[in-house]
């Protein structure tokens, strides 16, 4: 029994070079190989893309790296969770064959010097807050991307604008990858699932509700035919503000593609918003989708 569920335990890996050898193995025996980038502190919104992975792929990997070239200083790197053995026990329970954990040093090792910059849609908003941070995510993705030589990348909706600005990069750069975009997954009264949920006091944890009510009243006032984006974001930010901690870094109603701001609604849109609640920031969207 025991060296069963040994078995089904994912093989550690952190040296990159061992990573990409064991890939190329599976790649000759033309296995197809799915990839879900994560920082670790994994919950149900992880393992919903691991299990997409293992249902679409023979081959899952998942890396677990808490990439310090996404933070800016001041940030919470530092505090970050990071809960390696308990992520490897969930993974174990899904069948992921392998977890890539490198160690900071091994991804950029001294003398490391190259940059990835993707413009357009990563300067929007989270790039207006966090000007560095999708330089550093698009880095990290792209070696991973190179590491891994993966058919398919999953990615949560969560961060949406995440999504599109790798699906950018993967575009201008001709990455021989598919990027798979899937649902954000909530925790039972709607708050999107996040590792930095954690950082919420009771009190701040019921507050963050209102992010996810903000995006419902967006759909129910879109579905109800208001076109005016201003009338939507007032209605959003009245819902935001009834809790006392929140500040609102932005409420944003975009193209669901390039996010650039709709002043009118037509079409399909997303609406993304950002708010801090006390010191911890929440982020959260919802597309809308003409039926
Ligand atoms: P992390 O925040 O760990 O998220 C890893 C992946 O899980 C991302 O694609 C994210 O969108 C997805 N995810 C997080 N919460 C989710 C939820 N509630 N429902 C569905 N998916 C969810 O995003 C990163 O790490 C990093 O920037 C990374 C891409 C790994 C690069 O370092």
């Amino acid at each position: 029994m025991a060296s069963n569920e040994e078995e089904l335990k994912p093989y550690l890996i952190t040296d990159p070079q061992e990573m990409s050898a064991r890939i190329d193995e599976l790649r000759r025996q033309g296995k197809k190989i799915g990839l879900v980038p994560t920082m670790g502190a994994l919950h149900l919104g992880h393992l919903s893309l691991a299990i997409a992975a293992k249902n679409e792929c023979d081959v899952t990997v998942v890396s677990d790296f808490v990439n310090p070239t996404q933070f800016a200083p001041g940030e919470d790197y530092d505090k970050y969770p990071r809960t390696l053995n308990a992520d490897i026990s969930l993974l174990s329970k899904i069948g992921t064959d392998f977890v890539f954990a490198p160690s900071p040093d091994a991804m950029y090792p001294r003398g490391f010097d190259a940059t990835v910059h993707v413009g357009g849609v990563s300067k929007l908003l989270e790039g207006r807050f966090r000007p560095t941070h999708f330089d550093g995510v698009c880095l990290v993705v792209l070696k991973l991307f190179n590491i891994t030589r993966a058919d398919i990348a999953y990615f949560g909706q969560k961060d949406y604008q995440q999504v599109q600005v790798v699906k950018k990069m993967v575009e201008d750069l001709n990455v021989p990858i598919q990027i798979d975009m899937r649902p954000i997954i909530r925790e039972r009264d709607g708050l999107a699932m996040s590792s930095r949920n954690q950082y919420l006091s009771d009190e701040e944890r019921k507050e963050s509700l209102v992010l996810n009510r903000a995006l419902e009243k967006a759909e129910e006032l879109v579905r109800g035919g208001e076109r005016e984006s201003s009338v939507i974001c007032d209605a959003m930010r009245q819902i935001i503000e009834t809790a006392k901690d929140a500040t609102i870094d932005y409420i944003h109603i975009g193209d669901p593609k390039s996010l650039v701001e709709m002043e009118r609604v037509s079409g399909d849109v997303v609406v993304l918003l950002a708010v801090r609640i006390g010191t911890t920031r929440l982020i959260d969207n919802r597309l809308i989708e003409r039926k």
